[in-house]
């Protein structure tokens, strides 16, 4: 049921505090804020490699865990899209944790790899939404996400939550392999689990959001740009918008721009930026002004020390909370995917179910 929400969409957006917590608490423990996970009949300090597999936004969630597993376990990660890794004839040493994230559990093309890889004979890690699906069921590893069922065809919610359990991993994973000592692990978890408050903060933005989407809604094209562990949030932002308000948009790392999309920039063109200040801040700010030297019009979202630097001259800005940077990922979703739910109803499109999308693709 809606509730009090217009849309499915919109209550699953305003969930993620919720289930993001929840989720949280089946993979915490609450004594020593370690990351608990659970029983296994394998020693994850033995993997070598991690082999991520997905589709659509849950592949953006791979793309962010990329950089967790690299830079706190060290482990080295290979990623693509099920469609094509199923053809390409990938390389699977032994050794390997193939590791597959889906909302649904039914998408063929991650079923069809994860079958692929087991026959290959990796280890089977699933993160997966719906515990009764076949993904769950062929697991050796099956991490649930809690984010509960998930009716609005956009991804929402399942995608914050895919984050928060491979944040988890990747810490547990960083312990096991002797790369992050007790104390790291325990800061770790205590940044996940100021999660759901800084969800909320952002979510406190949906007004002022609102009120921006009449700037999008006319446009044909949006670019979004981001960085590092950012940078995904950018693809799942112009993913969302292409999703539900059939505005072409693309997503770039930043410091792509000047190699092509550049081009694209006019007046007519909105660039979101999503830029946590930090150690990257700078270098986003310098793509900003080539941007705005060719007259683009720049909505950029960051925290308030950002946007006291940068927010000048922006056509708009989205504050959000300062959070630390491992959880700007799962922060950063909430303003993208409130831009494209309220561009979309500018647009009047139905936004829980869009044009030519199933729920769950069950074909290739
Ligand atoms: C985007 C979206 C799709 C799915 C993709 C994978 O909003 O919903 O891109 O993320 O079809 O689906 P699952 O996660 O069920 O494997």
């Amino acid at each position: 049921e809606k509730g009090n929400y217009r849309h499915f969409m919109q209550k699953e957006i305003f969930e993620q505090p919720t289930v993001v917590a929840q989720t949280l608490r089946s993979y915490v423990h609450q004594a020593n804020n370690t990351v608990a996970l659970p029983q296994i009949d394998f020693d994850l300090s033995a993997i070598k490699r991690v082999t991520i597999v997905a589709c659509g936004t849950s592949y953006y969630a791979g793309m962010v865990a990329k950089y967790w597993f690299e830079h706190f376990a060290r482990v080295p990660v290979d990623i693509d899209v099920a469609s094509e890794f199923r053809y390409r004839d990938p390389v699977l040493e032994e050794g390997g944790l193939a590791l597959f994230i889906s909302q649904s559990g039914e998408t063929a093309d991650t079923l069809a790899a994860l079958r692929h890889c087991k026959a290959a004979g990796q280890t089977i890690g699933v993160v997966v939404n719906v515990p009764t699906s076949s993904m769950a069921r062929e697991a050796d590893l099956l991490l649930p996400t809690h984010a509960g069922p998930e009716i609005g065809v956009a991804s929402t919610k399942a995608f914050t939550c895919q984050l928060a359990v491979l944040a988890a991993l990747a810490a547990h994973l960083a312990v096991k392999k002797g790369r992050m000592k007790r104390t790291e692990e325990q800061e770790v978890v205590k940044h996940l689990l100021e999660a759901p408050a800084a969800l909320n903060a952002a979510l406190d933005h949906d007004e002022d959001i609102a009120g921006m989407a009449h700037l999008i809604a006319p446009a044909r094209d949006v670019l979004y740009l981001g960085r590092g562990p950012d940078y995904p949030l950018a693809l799942e932002g112009a993913l969302k918008l292409k999703e539900v308000s059939y505005i072409h948009a693309e997503g770039y790392a930043s410091g792509e721009m000047k190699h092509g999309p550049i081009a694209l920039i006019d007046e007519a063109v909105p660039v979101i930026v999503l830029a946590p200040s930090g150690p990257l801040f700078e270098k986003t700010v310098s793509n900003m002004q080539e941007v705005r030297a060719r007259g683009g019009k720049i909505v950029l979202i960051s925290d308030a020390e950002g946007l006291l630097e940068a927010g000048e001259g922006c056509m708009a800005t989205i504050q959000m909370p300062k959070v630390h940077p491992l959880i700007a990922p799962l922060v950063y979703a909430v303003p993208v995917q409130l831009l494209a739910y309220h561009t979309a109803c500018v647009k009047g499109t139905d936004v829980d179910q869009p044009r030519n999308l199933a729920k769950s693709v069950t074909v290739e």
